[in-house]
């Protein structure tokens, strides 16, 4: 029996030079702006470029520049304080995951009073948000296509998912062009991330027809794609490929959610600030290998997308393909790391597992094949 709820409402608007309807946008939500991003937009340009355009749109700006990677609680609030005290009615996220999950946060707090950690940890819900305008510079996180902001709490360490039917983006704008000027490891991390959205979204036990179908084409694309813009990073045909992946990515895991990779990776780049695509890419196969047997036809699938050659093969067989068109991928992009690199030491692996069984039990639960305790623990060393 199938059954199932299917509902997104953020407004994508893909194309190359798609950037430029920001002003016409904006204009429609809101008439004064809070743009969330970091000082890294500044220094390309891009930044003052928005401004521009919304400035001849006759919208008014603030700037909060503070967005740095894994984006902190302390931040956010800094950050809706800021809107409520300027009395803003837009906000806008320009940049990467880090500054497009900070913005729809902010936009979140700034109507909705208190400890964020309270709405994270779902002792209070909200009741509505600031409209949000996303705009991405890079493929990774797929925020613009989902309601969810990843933030670290400073002093738990604690790395977690604020979700709210508000947050969705009232539009968000993928152009293409913008990913193109990325240095090769915020391509192959990112690009990454976007990939293990799509096949953990793919095998969650709390996937449906309409999150499958999303996720197996991004599997597809960013196997085939991802390797191409990191060869040739200007290569347009191919980014419009990559970054119509880490949208479908994003809008997959809003449907299923992300499972056991996430929910490991999280601790780590919550105590360590380890770049999360690289932190996952670290993971991946050992999780891939505790994991496949409980759902072998998806990893079949997830093979088959991959390209690799599957006919005539038993499923158990094709499903091993995929572990291994994964392991190629992995070192195709250079992105072959290990916890240890980003400083976990097997002395961290009980505060990783218990922070992970406490602050990310949802996802791991979420994995077709749950661990115990000891099998996180044995999976964390594997990865050392
Ligand atoms: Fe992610």
């Amino acid at each position: 029996m199938i059954q199932f709820e299917y509902h997104n409402p953020a407004r994508i608007i893909f194309g190359c030079g798609k950037v430029g309807a920001v002003g016409g946008l904006a204009q429609t939500y809101g008439h004064k702006a809070l743009v969330v991003t970091s000082g890294s937009s500044q220094r390309t340009g891009l930044l003052p470029r928005v401004l521009a355009l919304l400035g001849q749109a006759g919208v008014e700006q603030v700037v909060f520049d503070k967005v740095k990677a894994n984006p902190l609680t302390t931040m956010v609030q800094e950050g809706a304080a800021l809107a409520k005290r300027e009395q803003c009615d837009l906000v806008i996220g320009l940049g990467g995951g880090s500054a497009m999950d900070a913005a729809k946060a902010v936009a979140f707090l700034a109507i909705n009073d208190g400890d964020v950690t309270e709405y994270m940890f779902g002792a209070k819900q909200g009741t509505g948000a600031l409209p949000v305008i996303l705009i991405t510079t890079t493929a990774g996180t797929g925020s613009e296509g989902n309601n969810i902001a990843v933030l670290t709490n400073p002093d738990s360490n604690d790395k977690k998912g604020l979700k709210s039917p508000f947050m969705y983006a009232k539009a968000s704008i993928v152009d293409p062009e913008l990913l193109m000027t990325l240095p090769k490891r915020s391509i192959a991390g990112p690009g990454l991330d976007a990939l293990f959205h799509a096949m953990e979204a793919y095998v969650a036990k709390r996937s449906n027809p309409m999150s499958e179908m999303i996720a197996l084409e991004a599997i597809s694309l960013s196997a085939q794609y991802l390797p191409q813009v990191y060869a040739e990073p200007e290569n347009i045909e191919a980014w419009e490929k990559v970054a119509l992946a880490n949208t479908l990515g994003g809008m997959a895991i809003d449907a299923a959610g992300t499972t056991l990779p996430h929910g490991l990776e999280h601790p780590v780049s919550g105590l360590l600030n380890a770049p999360h695509g690289e932190g996952l890419a670290a993971l991946f196969v050992p999780i891939m290998k505790f994991t496949y047997r409980a759902v072998p036809a998806k990893y079949a699938r997830i093979a088959g997308a991959m390209g690799e050659s599957i006919a005539g093969l038993s499923v158990e067989k094709a499903a091993v393909k995929s572990i291994e068109a994964m392991e190629t991928l992995l070192r195709r992009l250079n992105m072959t790391p290990k916890l240890g690199d980003f400083g976990v030491r097997e002395e961290n692996i009980d505060w990783l597992a218990d922070n992970a069984l406490k602050i990310m039990k949802a996802n791991i639960e979420n994995n077709p094949r749950v661990p115990t305790r000891d099998e996180i623990k044995e999976i964390y060393k594997n990865s050392l």
